[in-house]
């Protein structure tokens, strides 16, 4: 199955999605996660979206459509989890005609609903491990107490730098303006599922695998 997870940052779209990478050999494409690789690591294209990522703004369609066309042609496992894209109409259609190209297709697109003021809370509280990309919240999910993270063992633990009010307001205005349309425009191809993102984390995963066995 491949599947599309939307929703405003903080909604647990990364969360959900590693959860369904462990459990259903899924293979996660977060355009968010490629765009952190490529800052670090320091290329040309990094150096030019670490300002835009900082402020919390969109990086361009150009940039990301063409990262996401590069790992479509990789193998799918038990299918391609979009994390994070697509973000805007452009990108939408553009996904739809390299799922086409690939002779694959979407089968569902599922919304986290989440109320923007437990967003807040949840990117205040977020941390990640820099080895291997386990996500931790101060107090819903609490770094282990002997500073090692549960799922690698490394002690890196690390806090993104757009995880900042000012930055969230500008992330959260621009998932309201540009990648909210894309919810009319998955209940018009008759894709869109919704679930409840306030709920516990395993409830969420539980809703999750009704909407993927069903
Ligand atoms: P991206 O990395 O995609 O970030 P985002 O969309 O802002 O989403 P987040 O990663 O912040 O949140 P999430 O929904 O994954 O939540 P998480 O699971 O971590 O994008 C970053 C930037 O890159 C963008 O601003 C943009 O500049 C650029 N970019 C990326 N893709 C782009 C594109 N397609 N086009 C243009 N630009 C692009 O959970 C959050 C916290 O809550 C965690 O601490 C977690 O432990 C906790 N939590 C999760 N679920 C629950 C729950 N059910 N109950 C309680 N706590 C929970
Ligand atoms: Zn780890």
């Amino acid at each position: 199955m491949n599947i599309i997870l939307l929703g405003p940052p903080g909604a647990g779209k990364g969360t959900q999605a590693r959860h369904l990478v462990e459990t259903r050999n899924m293979v996660q494409l977060s355009t968010g996660d490629m765009l952190r690789e490529a800052k670090d690591s320091g290329t040309e294209m990094g150096k030019k979206v670490a300002e835009v990522m900082a402020r919390g703004e969109l990086v361009t369609d150009e940039i990301v459509i063409g990262l996401i066309r590069e790992k479509l042609q990789g193998d799918a496992g038990g299918g391609f989890i979009f994390d994070g894209f697509p973000r805007t109409l452009t990108q939408a259609t553009a996904l739809n005609d390299l799922m086409k190209e690939e002779g694959k297709s979407l089968d569902a697109v599922i919304e986290l609903r989440v109320r923007d003021e437990a967003l807040v809370a949840r990117i205040a509280g977020r941390s990640t491990c820099g080895a291997c990309g386990e996500v931790y919240h101060d107090e819903t999910k609490p770094q282990p107490a002997d500073g090692k993270c549960s799922n690698c063992g490394a002690s890196d633990f690390k806090r993104r730098a757009d995880d900042n009010e000012e930055s969230l307001r500008t992330r959260l205005m621009e998932y309201y303006k540009k990648t909210s349309p894309l919810l009319g425009y998955y209940y018009a191809h008759d894709l869109l599922k919704r679930v409840d993102g306030l709920a516990d984390i395993k409830v969420v995963q539980a809703s999750l695998a009704a909407i993927l066995d069903g």
